[in-house]
């Protein structure tokens, strides 16, 4: 199988998700890595852009797609049996409700479900219960889209933030690919 697995500007979120990454290939999965432009490009205290590169790009063993037309082809070539978007932002969430396909991300997506074939999203974004949960709702009850579990991380700290259970990543695909979603959805930490 090979799975699509897209980083989106939760910077803080990428010591999470990049081990599932080995964790996939381990398993025996193809892996294309995928960068929205703000991932490939900035800086921030959790590591520098090209850092963050280097190592996905040594895990995979293959270049990262950051462009539109990189991403173009997974459509017409129905390059992915699965696209998986971890850490996904608040802002990718926003921008593929609402039918906007302007990072190499969100373009991938809109590939993906062109082909019918599965998204899984694993959402990491301080507003999922605030003014994103309207964005959350709709991908929720969109076609080949699949969530990994989340829940309210810091309930009294951050009392609309939402985030995935990434422990549960490699058994959402699972369940993706054969177009179930891994259940129970809303967890309680
Ligand atoms: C250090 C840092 C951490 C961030 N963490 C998050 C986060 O956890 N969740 C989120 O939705 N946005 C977070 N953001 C904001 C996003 O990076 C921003 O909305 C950006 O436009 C996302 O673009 P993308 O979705 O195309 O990657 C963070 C930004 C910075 C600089």
């Amino acid at each position: 199988m090979r799975i699509g697995f897209a980083l989106t500007g939760s910077f803080c979120t990428f010591s999470n998700t990049v081990p599932f990454i080995i964790g996939l290939k381990e398993l025996g999965y193809d892996i294309v890595p995928i960068m929205s432009d703000n991932v490939y490009n900035i800086d921030t205290r959790f590591g520098s852009a090209l850092s963050w590169r280097s190592r996905i790009e040594d895990i995979t063993g293959r270049e990262i797609l950051h462009t539109l037309p990189q991403v173009e082809p997974i459509g017409p070539d129905k390059l992915l049996d699965v696209l998986v978007i971890a850490p996904c932002t608040g802002n990718t969430i926003a921008k593929l409700a609402n039918g906007i396909t302007d990072t190499p991300v969100v373009m991938a997506c809109k590939s993906q479900w062109r082909n019918q074939r599965p998204v899984v999203i694993g959402i990491s974004t301080n507003d999922g219960l605030g003014i994103n949960l309207k964005n959350i709702a709709v991908l929720l009850a969109s076609k080949d889209t699949f969530f990994i579990p989340f829940g309210q991380d810091k309930p009294f700290e951050k009392p609309k933030s939402l985030v995935a259970d990434w422990s549960l990543l490699p058994s959402t695909i699972e369940a993706a690919s054969m177009n179930q979603q891994l259940q129970p959805l809303l967890l309680t930490y």
